[in-house]
This record gives C-alpha cells, sequence and structure tokens, in this order.
C-alpha cells in the first residue's frame, strides 16, 4: 500500500495522477477559504490559475451568480469583491453563488491535480471528514497521493504537517512492512509530531507572512480542526461539496 507526497505540484509529471485517489492541502489560505466558502452555502468554486483567468471565464456570466475572488501577494485582487480571507466566506457573501477563485499556490495546485479520481479538498477545518475519506479510499484501493500546494514553488511548513496528519490517520491500521511511503511522505509524517495545530501552522512563514500583512487572524481560524463535516470534490473544473 502507497502514500505519495508531493511538497509542490511542480513534481508532478503527466499521467502521475492518472485513475489515483488525490487529496489537495493549502491549509493557509486557499482550501480552508474554499472549505468554508462551501459550508456557509456557495454553489460551487471554479479554481483558476490567475485573476486573468477568472475575468475570461466569468466574462459571459450573468453577474448575480458569481462572485470573483481570490489573492495576490496575500491582499485581495483590485476589482474583485472578496479576498482569499475563509472569515470573508459568509452566507451572505457567498450563499448561492458561485465562486470563481484565483491564488498564488492554492488553486494552481487544484488545478494541477486533475487527472485525479477523485480528487479531495482538505484544510484543518474539514480535517476529520477528509481523513475518514481519504481512508476510505486508500483501505479500498492501496493507494493515495496527497499534494501540497506549497509557496512560490517551494516547500511549505503548514501543507506538509496537515500531509503528515492526514498520512498518520490514513495509515492506522496497516502493518508498516506493507506500507511504501516516499521520501516527503516520509518526513511530513515526522512533522506531524510537531504539536498542535496552532503552534505548527503558526510557526510556518506562510503565517509570519500573514501576520505582517494584518491577516493574523486568519492563521488562527485555519487552524481550528473539525469545526467543518464537509469533503469537497473537484471535479470537472469545478469544487462542490
Ligand atoms: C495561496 O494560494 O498562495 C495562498 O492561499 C496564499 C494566501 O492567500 O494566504
Amino acid at each position: 500500500m502507497k502514500i505519495d507526497v508531493y511538497y509542490t505540484p511542480l513534481g508532478l509529471n503527466a499521467g502521475d495522477l492518472t485513475g489515483r485517489a488525490v487529496v489537495v492541502i493549502d491549509v493557509l489560505r486557499a482550501t480552508s477559504t474554499i472549505v468554508t466558502a462551501l459550508a456557509a452555502g456557495a454553489k460551487a468554486i471554479v479554481p483558476a490559475a490567475s485573476s486573468d483567468e477568472v475575468v475570461r471565464l466569468t466574462a459571459n456570466l450573468e453577474k448575480n451568480g458569481i462572485v470573483l475572488a481570490g489573492e495576490r501577494r496575500l491582499l485581495k485582487i483590485e476589482g474583485f469583491s472578496l479576498g482569499n480571507s475563509p472569515r470573508e466566506m459568509t452566507k451572505e457573501a457567498v450563499g448561492g453563488k458561485t465562486l470563481f477563485l484565483a491564488t498564488t499556490n492554492g488553486t494552481p495546485a487544484l488545478l494541477a491535480a486533475q487527472g485525479g479520481d477523485p480528487v479531495l479538498v482538505a484544510a484543518a477545518l474539514n480535517f476529520s471528514a477528509v481523513a475518514e475519506r481519504a481512508r476510505g479510499l486508500f483501505t479500498e484501493r492501496g493507494d493515495l497521493v496527497i499534494i501540497c500546494a506549497g509557496r512560490d514553488k517551494q516547500f511549505a511548513l503548514e501543507d506538509a504537517y496537515t500531509a503528515g496528519r492526514l498520512i498518520k490517520a490514513v495509515k492506522k491500521g496497516v502493518p508498516p512492512k506493507k506500507l511504501a511511503l516516499n521520501d516527503a511522505a516520509q518526513v511530513s509524517l515526522d512533522l506531524a509530531a510537531l504539536g498542535g495545530w496552532q503552534d505548527a501552522l503558526g510557526a510556518s512563514d506562510a503565517a509570519r507572512m500573514l501576520g505582517e500583512a494584518g491577516l493574523g487572524d486568519d492563521v488562527k481560524f485555519c487552524a481550528n480542526p473539525d469545526r467543518l463535516s464537509i469533503v469537497p470534490v473537484y471535479a470537472d473544473r469545478r469544487i462542490a461539496a
């Protein structure tokens, strides 16, 4: 039985994910934002590679039913209604709407996961629910891929920590001899011993940068495990609960 972790989507080659169960993590903050938006009643999320792509995809759509959201350098994109803060994803802001979302690392990671079957979206906020679903898939298929969004094409502590916690939950009961973890998965598992969510996420570069941008409350919000029980699934370019 095998679990592969990718610290950024850059390591993926064509066909690597075909037919494999995939979990995507960008815990600070894109996947936390997605989970929160769906829990607040958003109809679906359409991840985009860039703000230009959001503009192109929405050009001919009825504006009532959609919300444009996303960040560049952590801040709301000019002309968009919402940034990438999960705290903005209220029922009033996103209920009944389709959210078009462009972020620096998270939405490109989701796009890179296309081809996986299924592609699940994980955050601390929905951790137990997504871990249970991933465990079911792993038990059935003996295989799981975890894609960390990373930050600016580099390793990101908060995503690798979340991957480690997920591996710990998913491999329960599997004899070590039967388990093949790639190197990134083994290191993630060690990182899972770092402590609790608040400490581990709070120790990351991303948390420091969010703090400097006046968004430290988002880190605290995202580091709250199991507030939500939905498991978003990405298929046909849409993420739905
Ligand atoms: C990203 O996609 O790079 C992140 O979610 C950045 C952020 O908005 O915190």
